[in-house]
């Protein structure tokens, strides 16, 4: 009887040991013991092993994994915990962590976590049914979803500024033409920002197996986001301001670095300029045309039958010399990249990666092969220093031709039927990995290696375009949105994906101006081109078979409004190489969505007003498709100007302006600093020695303007010219700090443009006094009598009051 019992007993126990064993979801159960640390907190729950650390006072890492963790490593992450004022203290039921911007509380049984300001409200607290779980080797973290919670960010993502309601996959993929509900695309960034209840927080997965996001897509109880292998590893990031959140991402993953001048300028491209005599023409065209521009881009073709490190010799029988032409005309040369090498014994690069035993491979240790435009390919092994130095190796090439810019494409990988077998074996620097772990870190790396090889070979900076990345892209490279379409709402799905890179870190960002596939209309071309002058990487590009979309390809009206925003845009270079250079020091993207400086105002994240962004700090740009008459604008909280003629709107107010294919409407917040030189046609040219700089009247501000050579790397060892404009309605000053580094300024003079000042009609500084001129001021040039701009409407300027000051690196404090 007893021994019955007993019996029964047991298999009751192992009845439901099985039953929890078997269970397809593995919780991640209790916490059973702590380790902690002066900043960190290891432990132990019934499932899993996890440790906390903090890596600054508003930053907080969390891993969890089944298996006991591994070593640190990271593709994405430069940043190191730093020293922080932390405390960590526990009883039985919680362990809690509190620095200055966040407190932590751990609860023991289940595991989970929840953020808290210091004042103790809730930033983002775990799903307590959910929390963190495994289904295989898939690990996912739910979070709660908070009241009237919102998404913004997450790289490169086709759908709505705001992600609520949706979800989203990363597995870089070739997407020729994709639609604009298209996802995954070309690159992964796992970093978004939730926004509720006037608070903001920023979550960045960083782990590159295949990872899902779901915010509250097909639910009303949880954001969630997973991996399908390797470790739960998220940054937590909190911050009062959606700026901070991403100054702290970009120091976490790294910041841009300063590009060459010539990369802001105007980039003509299709798919493809060839032969040389096309190139030449090409440039020479936009110099005739009055068309400013500084890049040419070579696509495939000016390669030997497709095959990497060559040129085909009959297109292309001295890339040297054309190269040097295109140089004496003010242009840089850009090539593509591919990274399938192909399998042509005897072929130079082919051999040599062979010798050198760079490509990935199969178990059995046969290189994999897969086809792309040369034919059968084999492929660098990017995650090894191997691969990287053999490629770096290769960049030589390029020095040796006169390139200056490395264009990477197809390197998701993408492979004809993109089907890469999950086999295929990385070398993932040291900790072999298969395809599953590397594929969405391989196109990073092929950027990276890139970027180290011109770095190497090429004598000045270099710039570098990728397709494929990963988080921390912005270190190495700029990016552009792949093979869009010429229609409407693909300029403004362009706009949106834009944004929400530079919510993600990526300040260098560019769309195909015009649309790669399909014919635009002249309508649809005009106003792309408009707006391409106001977004960070600005060129025009087209597949083969298209129609030509160089500017004069339009008709006379389309060229003229061409010319006259291309040419705004190198009046702007101050403006915007100033603008680049902050985005060096604190990973402010250039194009800045509204979420970033107007986050908790709901009109900025409605589909209504959603393209709508800023260009830098001070102007808002409003893009509407070509074939409107009217649009309606959100003017958020400020003052605003009208660009073309200094009408002013007061800010949180909509209005339903008339829209003109002449016109893009842009719109300049009170407040701003301007930095504006003369037109030149190529960055290669130097402006006049006079350097207008435009204030409006406004809120108080400053702005950080910026100077060096523009090409050599000095700067880096104090070879700049810097100094912090400031505005000050309260007491009527404005003030030039002294300038700080070694780099004299190319401007001799600063003409002071004062917009919206009213009756001021004297500067002074000390005993000086100037006495300000009237002027009409126009942004953009009237050059022929068929100027749209002089037909269309009558020709808009600004009412503003001027005055010419000698420019010398001392303070300079003005009164008004
Ligand atoms: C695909 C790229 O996305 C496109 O921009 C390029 O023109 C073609 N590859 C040909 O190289």
């Amino acid at each position: 009887m007893k021994f019955n019992k007993i019996t029964l007993a047991l298999a009751f126990i192992i009845n439901i040991t099985r039953l929890v064993a078997q269970s397809p979801v593995l919780t991640t159960g209790n916490v059973e013991t702590v380790t902690i640390g002066d900043q960190d907190i290891t432990f132990k729950t019934t499932n899993a092993f996890g440790k906390i650390t903090v890596y600054s006072s508003s930053i907080i890492r969390i891993r969890l994994d089944k298996n006991p963790l591994k070593g640190d490593f990271s593709y994405a992450v430069v940043g190191k915990p730093q020293k922080t004022k932390t405390t960590i203290t526990q009883d039985d039921a919680e362990i809690t962590l509190v620095t200055d911007s966040i407190k932590a509380v751990i609860h023991k049984q289940p595991y989970s976590i929840t953020f808290y300001t210091p004042d103790g409200k809730i930033i983002n607290e775990e799903e307590q049914g959910l929390t963190t779980s495994w289904v295989g080797n898939a690990v996912t973290t739910y979070k709660k979803l908070q009241d009237d919670e919102h998404f913004v960010g997450l790289g490169e993502k086709t759908g709505n500024l705001d992600r609520k309601g949706n979800g989203y996959t990363n597995w870089n993929e070739d997407n020729y033409a994709y639609s604009i509900t298209q996802d995954p695309l070309y690159s992964t960034i796992p970093f978004y920002i939730g926004i509720h209840h006037h608070i903001n927080y920023g979550i960045f997965l960083d782990n590159t197996y295949q990872s899902d996001f779901n915010f509250g897509a097909s639910n009303n109880r949880f954001s969630s986001f997973g991996v399908r292998g390797g470790e739960m590893n998220y940054y937590f990031i909190c911050h009062k301001r959606v700026a901070d959140i991403i100054s702290s991402y970009t120091w976490l993953t790294g910041r841009m670095p300063m590009p060459p001048l010539w990369a802001l300028g105007y980039q003509q491209n299709r798919y493809t300029y060839y032969p040389e005599t096309e190139v030449l023409r090409i440039a020479r065209t936009l110099r005739e045309k009055k068309i400013p521009a500084d890049g040419i881009t070579l696509d495939i073709h000016y390669m030997d039958r497709f095959q990497l490190f060559t040129w085909n010799k009959t297109q292309f029988p001295n890339p040297v010399l054309m190269n040097d032409t295109l140089k004496s005309l003010g242009f840089k040369t850009t090539v593509i990249v591919d990274p399938g090498i192909k399998v042509a014994p005897g072929a130079p690069a082919y051999e040599s990666g062979l010798k050198e035993d760079v490509y990935i491979k199969y178990p059995d240790g046969q290189n994999y092969t897969g086809q792309v435009w040369p034919g059968w390919c084999n492929f660098t092994d990017f995650t090894s220093e191997k691969g990287r130095g053999w490629w770096r190796k290769q960049v030589k090439f390029f020095a040796a031709s006169g390139i200056s810019g490395i264009w990477n494409d197809m390197n998701e990988i993408s492979t004809w039927g993109q089907k890469m077998p999950d086999n295929v074996l990385f070398n993932y620097d040291g900790k072999q990995t298969t395809h599953l772990e590397a594929h969405n870190v391989y196109g990073l790396e092929m950027a990276r290696s890139s970027y180290e090889g011109a770095l190497e070979q090429f004598k000045e900076r270099p710039f570098i375009l990728t397709r494929s990345g990963y988080a921390g892209l912005q270190r190495y490279t700029a990016i552009w949105t792949g093979d869009n379409r010429a229609e409407e709402d693909h300029m403004l799905q362009g706009v949106r994906i834009l944004n929400s890179l530079g919510l993600s870190g990526v300040s260098f960002t560019g769309m195909d101006v015009g649309g790669f596939s399909g014919n635009e209309t002249i309508p649809l071309y005009t106003r792309w081109i408009e707006l391409g002058a106001f977004t960070p990487y600005f060129r025009n590009h087209t597949t083969l078979n298209t129609k030509s979309a160089e500017p004069w390809t339009f008709g006379e009206d389309a060229l003229v409004i061409a010319r006259n925003y291309i040419s705004l845009r190198y009046r702007l270079m101050p403006y915007l190489y100033s603008t680049f250079y902050g985005s060096t020091q604190n990973g402010l993207p250039v194009m800045r969505s509204l979420a970033i400086d107007y986050t908790f105002d709901p009109n900025v994240l409605s589909p209504e007003f959603q393209n709508q962004y800023q260009f830098g700090g001070a102007f808002m740009v409003a893009p509407f498709e070509s074939t409107r008459e009217y649009g309606k604008v959100y003017f958020p909280g400020g003052t605003w100007y009208d660009l073309y003629n200094d009408s002013v709107q007061e800010g949180k107010q909509t209005r339903v302006v008339p829209l003109s294919l002449n016109r893009l409407p842009v719109y300049v917040k009170g407040g701003s600093i301007i930095p504006m030189q003369s037109l030149v046609q190529t960055t290669a040219v130097k402006p006049t020695d006079t350097l207008s700089v435009h204030i409006y009247n406004g809120a108080a501000n400053s702005f950080i303007y910026y100077e060096d050579d523009g090409k050599s790397f000095a700067y880096k060892t104090g070879d700049f010219y810097k100094r912090t404009i400031t505005f000050n309605p309260s007491n009527r000053s404005i003030t030039f700090s002294e300038a700080e580094g070694s780099y004299p300024s190319q401007f001799k003079y600063i003409k002071l443009v004062l917009h919206g000042c009213g009756q001021v009609d004297g500067v002074y500084t000390g005993k000086n006094q100037y006495k300000l001129q009237n002027d009409a001021y126009s942004f953009l040039n009237a050059t022929s009598a068929s100027d749209p701009m002089v037909n269309a409407s009558p020709r808009e300027t600004c009412p503003v009051k001027y005055v010419v000051i000698e420019n010398n690196a001392k303070l300079i404090q003005l009164k008004y």
